[in-house]
């Protein structure tokens, strides 16, 4: 019955991929989850779990809605609803967050994509959701370097982090493409890396 969203201001900012591996990791370690694709439009997380099907990989219960109040219904029949938000949709945003036990913001590392991810937070913060709801991950960063740097960034407008970072790698892209989860790679460390941000949500709800 907790509900995980994953949003962020930017479009490409690793909501879909952020969801879709928790859905993965969530489901393996025995919860019953369900993901939530509230992007009717591109419809991520839905084609991707087609894909994870075809490819013969354990099935991930998905499900897309238009409205996020027929979204939040699902978390009823299940313990964990992830929702995969919506690029550039602050209503939709403050929506998905009210609802939400945690919110994930994913942003890249640059100022480019950390100032409207800021932005954003500080408007959900004024706008009534409590800031211990709230957790960035940066993702999608060149280096691990860049990351930690963004993550500085972060805390220093005074808004937690995850301490594990997702790095950008052609290898995360290719098993997305493949149905697989971020930790569903063929090398260790990425996977590594890709489950620690797992572990520490896990770490975060079960608090
Ligand atoms: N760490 C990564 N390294 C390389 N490619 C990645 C990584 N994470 C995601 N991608 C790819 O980047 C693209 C955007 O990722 P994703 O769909 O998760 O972002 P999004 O925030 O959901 O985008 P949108 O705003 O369009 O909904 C996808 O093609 C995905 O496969
Ligand atoms: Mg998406």
């Amino acid at each position: 019955m907790i509900v995980v969203s994953c949003i962020g201001q930017k479009g490409g900012g690793s909501k879909s991929s952020t969801a879709r591996t928790l859905a993965v990791g969530f489901t393996d370690a025995g919860w019953k989850t369900h993901l939530g694709d509230l992007d009717e439009k591109q419809q991520t997380s839905i084609q991707w779990c087609k894909r994870r099907e075809d490819a013969g990989l354990s099935n991930i219960d998905c499900g897309l809605y238009r409205r996020v109040d027929t979204a939040v219904k699902m978390k009823a029949q299940c313990d964990l609803l992830i929702l995969d938000g919506r690029p550039a949709a602050e209503t939709t945003s403050l929506s998905i967050a009210i609802e939400s036990d945690l919110v994930i913001i994913s942003t890249g590392p640059t100022i480019d994509d950390l100032q409207p991810s800021l932005e954003l937070c500080r408007e959900l913060i004024q706008k009534g959701i409590p800031m211990e709801r709230l957790v960035f991950l940066v993702a999608k960063t060149p280096s691990l370097a860049e990351g930690k740097k963004a993550q500085a960034t972060i805390r220093a407008w005074g808004f937690t982090v995850l301490n594990s970072t997702i790095r950008f790698q052609p290898a995360y892209g290719q098993a997305l493409d493949a149905g697989r989860a971020l930790f569903e790679t063929p090398f260790k460390t990425l996977n590594d890396e890709a489950r620690a941000m797992v572990e520490e949500i896990h770490d975060i709800i079960n608090a």
